[in-house]
């Protein structure tokens, strides 16, 4: 069962897409009716799990390094029902390589990544199709880099930050911040050429 599995995932402390996040992303992928999603970072299969439970024809890649975090998703997943519609891929992100072009590539993995993860997937994004970026707030700390004690959080704020201003001057991609849902997503829509 979906709570089940939040409420052990939320125990545990492993890091799943917070309820404003998730209903976005559910919402988007209605609205807009896509079917071939791409996932970095799994973790238990939570938000992959509830994308799949939408519809059917929704098939789902998504990768994950961990081997537990793998293990626990592989039962969740089949647990549901849903191995036909979710494949998990274990393996770091760096080293998946696909020839599939995807509707939606929801980047929920190593935030430092997520100019790099953007270059890397470009090719696999349809013309029509979007990459949706989860954590841009970072937990709010993002509004206030110099005062986070930890120097590898501060490091890791900053990079997130520095993506933040990147994106906003790539010309090929149309973008929207919705930094008060969740804990921030951002939509960077691929422009027609
Ligand atoms: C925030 S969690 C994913 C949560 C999940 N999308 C959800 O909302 O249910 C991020 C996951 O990405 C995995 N991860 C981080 N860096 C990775 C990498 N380079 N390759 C593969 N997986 C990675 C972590 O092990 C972690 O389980």
């Amino acid at each position: 069962m979906l709570k089940e599995i939040k409420d052990k995932a939320l125990d545990e402390k492993v890091p799943i897409i917070k309820d404003g996040g998730l209903n976005f992303l559910l919402e988007t992928i209605k609205e807009k009716g896509y079917k071939d999603i791409l996932e970095l970072g799994t973790a238990v299969g939570y938000s992959s799990i509830n994308m799949a439970l939408l519809d059917k024809g929704i098939h789902i890649d998504t990768i994950e390094k961990n081997e537990d975090m793998y293990n626990q998703a592989i039962v969740n997943i089949r647990n549901e029902g849903l191995e036909d519609q979710i494949n998990v891929h274990f393996k770091a992100i760096e080293e998946f390589k696909s020839e599939k072009m995807y509707d939606l590539i929801f980047v929920d993995a190593a935030k430092a990544q997520y100019q790099k993860y953007m270059e890397q997937f470009l090719p696999n994004l349809k013309e029509n199709g979007i990459f949706l970026f989860d954590n841009m707030i970072f937990h709010g700390l993002i509004y206030e880099v110099e005062s986070i004690p930890s120097r590898n959080t501060r490091s890791l704020v900053k990079k997130i930050n520095r993506f933040r201003e990147y994106i906003q001057t790539d010309k090929r991609f149309d973008i929207i911040f919705y930094d008060n849902i969740g804990d921030g997503i951002l939509v960077a829509k691929r422009r027609k050429q």
